[in-house]
């Protein structure tokens, strides 16, 4: 099923989902309090709005931005006369502007009441009311009579007030135009920070007029200026997106040691990094001249961005340069330090002096925290979850990345049961004030422009609603079900992900051929990070294999686990999807066989096809057993359990077969 539009999506879930108590709604993330009343709210063309209350441009821009999705989905077109006319039927009322710029500590609440008469939005600041508008966006449905919103009464706050993602535009540039629809997409799900990993051993990425070698030599061209930066901040700040600007130092820098090596540990000369990894290059924190560097380059990047945090990197410090320099260590035994993490300390020192001269707090990434690091700086935790809560053990402020690693291509599912506060934490009250939020990190080895969005995007999602919804909002199979949706919604940006599959095949197939490749991604994702063993991937190896064009959590996969439960439990229905998965899974392999001497990429996809022919034999036997209610002789279970342990978590290829799980709970589900 491969619906194309928004409503069809929604007619076709409604059947099913109407058995669930109350009223289905399809919110993402879910609201902090949500009653729906089973209202139906018309939408036509005379939808009359009103702003009863504050207004400034940044209001009347998000509510143009709201109709006019709604006219492309209504087809009609709408108001731009807002009048303050309380019985208009969409009234919105905003108390007063909030922080002129989106602020950590920025009241995101709002409530919202539709019923059959009136929608009211009510929101204490503007950037309240937009996320009120998003969630208003999500409530429109279809139905024979026309369009619509769902009746509800939701009074919804963020549980986390840092709820961000990473896009790191160094290893692989990504233009304007991307970051736009990321920054669109992120608004939808209600994430509010965008941190911008600017700087990296293979690219400088930013315009530095007080610098300029830095770009000139550092980024192979490829650079924001600073008209467009100006560009990007204003546009997250229309949609309530903090921008935090990481240009990570001492190390991961020989991007700015390529123009300036006197920054550097040694002498140099330096060239921009084509490969990936930790590498030697680190700045070197002796020199009175590399503070001065420092603060002339914050400064005028401070004025780029206005965010109060300024993210300093901090990670993967190769020590080697600084152990093997004479200075290095006469300089640190003259001051009393003891060791190059102590070395790195006394550099942040100086560092965070620096931006505190210019309004910035700093944040960095775990491997800051050491003994006698001042308290100022927040920790992002991405090693584990236990320099989080170390941090907050140690009174700091901390962010959790570490479970939200996009690049590592795991399932939604798991980005999502992952909780910056689990139930059982034990740290105290106090304590728990100190986590922030969150980040997902989008890095990018192995992200194009092309496939990026196919990365971040629907999983994304599942992160902001943990982010966001109450810690009780976690139930896997819902989420996956809203997400599918989401996921619909999410391209009326432009969004690529679900577009990308089928435009990459298509530069290698047509018809049929094509067909077979597009359904074989349907039940295979991506291997993990990376390209695989041996591949020695570059900034310049093309990513246009199989795996990049395969989807990352292919719906297939949860909708196949819901199958099996509910066949197991005698559903007839979802027995005869499940022989229908099978039967795909099963073919894949002699398809690609036959196509494989006019088509290459038929080898990407022909390991990952035989798991998938044995994953469907064991599931259709599975099956025929648990609907006949049969016992197999001892020696089906042995092989089927051999055969699953060979595939279950495995790689074939490049890519991983999805229905391990859904095939093991039918065998399990078989009689004893
Ligand atoms: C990191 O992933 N090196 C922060």
């Amino acid at each position: 099923m491969r619906p194309t539009l928004l409503f069809a999506t929604l007619a076709a879930l409604a059947p099913a989902l109407t058995a669930q108590a109350p009223a289905i709604h399809t919110l993402l993330p879910v609201p902090a309090s949500v009653a729906m009343n089973g209202a139906r709210f018309p939408l036509d063309a005379g939808l009359t709005v009103a702003i009863t209350g504050f207004r400034d441009g940044r209001l009347e821009r998000a509510v143009g931005r709201a109709l006019t999705r709604l006219e492309g989905r209504i087809t009609v077109p709408l108001t731009r006369t807002y009048s303050a006319d309380r019985a208009a039927r969409l009234v919105i009322n905003v108390a007063r502007a909030g922080y002129p710029i989106p602020d950590v500590d920025e009241d995101e609440s709002y409530t919202l009441d539709v019923s059959g008469e009136q929608a009211a939005l009510t929101a204490p600041t503007v950037v309240g009311a937009i996320r009120g508008l998003e969630t208003l966006l999500q409530l429109q449905a279809a139905d024979g009579r026309g369009y619509f919103l769902q009746g509800t009464r939701i009074k919804d706050a963020p549980r986390f007030k840092w709820r961000g993602l990473l896009e790191d535009v160094g290893r692989h540039f990504e233009p304007v135009e991307q970051i736009k629809r990321t920054l669109d997409g992120m608004a939808m799900v209600k994430l509010n920070v965008f941190h911008w990993h600017l700087s990296e051993d293979q690219g400088f990425r930013v315009e530095s007029r007080r610098y300029p070698r830095l770009h000139e030599m550092g980024s192979d061209g490829l650079y924001y200026t600073q008209a467009q930066i100006r560009d990007i901040v204003s546009y997250a700040t229309d949609r309530g997106i903090r921008v935090v600007p990481e240009f990570d130092v001492p190390g991961h820098s020989t991007a700015w040691l390529v123009g300036y090596p006197e920054l550097a540990s040694v002498p140099g000369p330096f060239s921009i990094s084509r490969t990936w990894g930790v590498l030697p290059d680190v700045m070197n924190p002796i020199k009175e001249s590399t503070y001065r560097f420092l603060d002339g380059f914050i400064a005028e990047m401070a004025l780029l961005f206005p965010d109060r945090y300024w993210h300093i990197g901090g990670d993967e410090v190769n020590p080697q340069q600084w152990k093997a320099s004479p200075t290095i260590q006469v300089y640190m035994k003259a001051h009393g330090i003891k060791n190059e993490d102590a070395m790195q300390v006394a550099f942040n020192r100086r560092l965070f002096g620096i931006l505190k001269a210019h309004g910035k707090e700093p944040v960095g990434w775990d491997e800051i925290l050491q003994p006698d690091l001042p308290k100022a700086a927040v920790i992002q935790s991405w090693r584990g979850v236990n320099y989080l809560t170390e941090a907050a053990k140690q009174g700091r402020r901390a962010i959790l990345s570490a479970p939200y690693y996009l690049d590592h291509i795991k399932l939604a599912s798991e980005h999502y049961l992952a909780d910056p506060l689990p139930a059982n934490t034990d740290l105290t009250p106090a304590q728990q004030a100190l986590i922030l939020g969150g980040e997902a990190c989008m890095w990018s080895e192995y992200v194009t422009p092309e496939i990026i969005e196919s990365r971040i995007w629907p999983r994304l999602g599942a992160v902001a609603e943990r982010f966001w919804s109450p810690r009780e909002v976690n139930d896997v199979n819902d989420m996956y079900r809203r997400l599918e949706v989401t996921s619909r919604r999410l391209t009326e940006f432009g969004l690529t992900h679900e577009s990308q599959t089928d435009a990459m095949i298509r530069r290698f197939a047509a018809g049929d051929d094509a067909a077979l490749f597009s359904g074989l991604l349907e039940y295979a994702r991506p291997r993990g990070f990376g390209l695989g063993p041996g591949a020695n991937a570059t900034q310049f190896t093309p990513l246009t294999r199989l795996m990049h064009a395969a989807r990352t959590d292919p719906w297939n996969g949860w909708r196949m686990n819901d199958r099996a439960r509910r066949a197991a439990g005698g559903d007839t229905a979802a027995v005869r999807g499940l022989r229908e998965d099978f039967a795909r899974m099963a073919q894949f392999r002699a398809g690609l066989e036959g196509v494989r001497d006019r088509i290459p990429m038929a080898n990407d996809g022909m390991p990952v096809a035989g798991a998938l022919l044995d994953l469907s034999r064991i599931g259709m036997q599975a099956l025929e057993y648990v609907t006949r209610n049969a016992t197999p002789a001892p020696v089906w279970r042995t092989t089927a359990d051999s055969t699953l342990k060979a595939i279950e978590g495995k790689t074939f290829g490049q890519l991983r077969p999805i229905g391990a799980e859904a095939v093991r709970a039918l065998v399990n589900a078989v009689p004893k």
